[in-house]
């Protein structure tokens, strides 16, 4: 692949524009503003606190990531949401309950409270637990399309934007299988047309901004940006994408342990996940179809990372199971439980308890601002399509078709920094090291 040349700076504004405006993006875009005005650390993103290395280990080169390559200042960030429910960035994160009120929202409420959510594109039928009056009407699903893409413009006007990025915090749309709809770019835009009943708002979200030039991250499960149609359109004009759900929670346990085991060939017999929650998230996911879409995405990492085709006899009978439970006394603070059985030595079990009391938007947050930055470097780098290189921060991540995906935390991790050291003409760090005793 050809090797970018300069990487443009990162000069002028960015809008960072998130269809859903719940506790994951206003966690998100609260935590921004409280960084700016030194409140906060930003504490679990890599763009703002990583450093990585460059040379040799006796070389002591080791800058930040932001001072590697051209990313957006957090200064240079303007919000823009949708949501069916109108409440305003204040209200909203109020009642997501994952910030302090007296602590960190309330000194920023006028910023928060500036923040209204356009009206969204949403159908009832692929999120069946909630509703809302901020909505748009159109006379198809094109027209709606094209409402998004009108928005998109008038933001940019508005806010006097040089370039935009769109990450999806929106609840997990139903389950839906890529058909003849998702197959090619024409048979999608005939859909819009006609009122394809499997083309899901995310999905129009998904085109409108590919159409703008807009790089798209889906930080839900659903179908939205991976199947051929919009890969196709991603490609042609040169617009980032990458998916899909972030990684937080449980599944982070997972790729971060699973590795583990695999690295000492521990064998596995069975891992059991449940969770409670009570957020709207939950309650979402309270609804089977909804709760499909999340299974399928959840179930998927084990058998990538343990690759049970090649070690049979560790990992060939693995009973994996994961389940969501709503419950409302919880809120946002979520409990994950895993029971973990495992065997070694001639086949002797032992187990591993993990009870994770988790903050999912409070770990979700910091990777929406890392996606956005880096999805606006991809975009400025020229690198348009798929990027998996930033797989780390996702439970599916979107790969080419036919290639397996990434799920190794660790692997993940080492893509991503080799990719920005290539991105800034850097050497690959390989981790040989026998030239340090020859
Ligand atoms: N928090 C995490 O750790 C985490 C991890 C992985 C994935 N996710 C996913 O991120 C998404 C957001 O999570 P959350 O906790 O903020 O949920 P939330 O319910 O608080 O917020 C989602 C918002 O999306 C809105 N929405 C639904 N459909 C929409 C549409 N078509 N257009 C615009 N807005 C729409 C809802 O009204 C709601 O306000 C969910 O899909 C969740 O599954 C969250």
């Amino acid at each position: 692949m050809r090797k970018p040349q300069r990487i443009p700076p990162a000069s002028g504004r960015l809008g960072v524009l998130l269809p859903g405006f719940g506790a994951v993006a206003t966690t998100f875009v609260a935590g921004v503003e409280a960084i700016r005005r030194g409140m906060a650390e930003p504490t679990g993103s890599l763009t703002q606190m990583n450093t990585i290395r460059l040379g040799k280990r006796t070389e002591g080169r080791t800058p930040l990531i932001r001072e590697l390559v051209p990313l957006a200042e957090l200064d240079d960030l303007v919000f823009g949401a949708w949501d069916p429910i109108p409440d305003n960035g204040y209200e909203s994160s109020v009642r997501a309950g994952v910030l302090h009120r007296e602590r960190h929202l309330d000194p920023i409420r006028d910023f928060l409270a500036g923040i209204e959510p356009m009206p969204a594109v949403f159908d009832t039928g692929y999120v069946k637990k909630l509703d809302g009056p901020n909505t748009k009407r159109g006379a198809s699903k094109r027209d709606l399309a094209e409402q998004l893409r009108a928005d998109i413009r008038a933001f940019k006007a508005k806010h006097g934007c040089d370039r935009a990025v769109m990450v999806w915090c929106g609840s997990t749309e139903v389950y839906v299988r890529p058909g003849e709809v998702h197959a090619s770019l024409a048979a999608f835009e005939k859909g819009m047309d006609e009122n394809h009943p499997d083309i899901a708002p995310s999905q129009l979200y998904a085109w409108a901004a590919l159409m703008e030039g807009v790089p798209y991250a889906n930080g839900a499960p659903n179908l939205s940006a991976d199947f051929e149609a919009l890969e196709d359109l991603a490609r042609e004009r040169s617009v980032p994408i990458a998916g899909k759900d972030f990684k937080t929670g449980q599944t982070l346990m997972k790729t971060i342990l699973a590795p583990g085991f695999k690295a000492r060939m521990i064998g596995l017999s069975g891992w059991f996940s449940t969770n409670i929650l009570g957020n709207r998230d939950g309650e979402v996911l309270d609804d089977p179809e909804s709760f499909k879409t999340k299974e399928v995405s959840k179930l998927g990492v084990l058998e990538h990372i343990l690759q049970p085709q090649m070690y049979p006899e560790l990992y060939g009978d693995i009973y994996h199971k994961v389940r969501i439970n709503y419950y409302p006394p919880r809120g946002d603070n979520k409990e994950g439980w895993d029971n973990i059985d495992i065997f070694g030595w001639l086949g002797y079990p032992m187990q591993i308890k993990i009870d994770f009391l988790c903050r999912d938007s409070i770990l979700a947050a910091p990777i929406v601002l890392d996606l956005a930055l880096f999805l606006d470097l991809a975009s400025r780098s020229g690198l348009g399509g798929i990027q998996e290189w930033l797989s780390f921060y996702f439970k599916s991540p979107q790969t080419a078709p036919g290639l397996y995906p990434e799920h190794d935390i660790f692997i993940q991790h080492w893509k991503l920094k080799n990719t920005l050291r290539w991105l800034a003409g850097e050497e690959q760090i390989t981790h040989l090291g026998v030239e340090y005793y020859e």
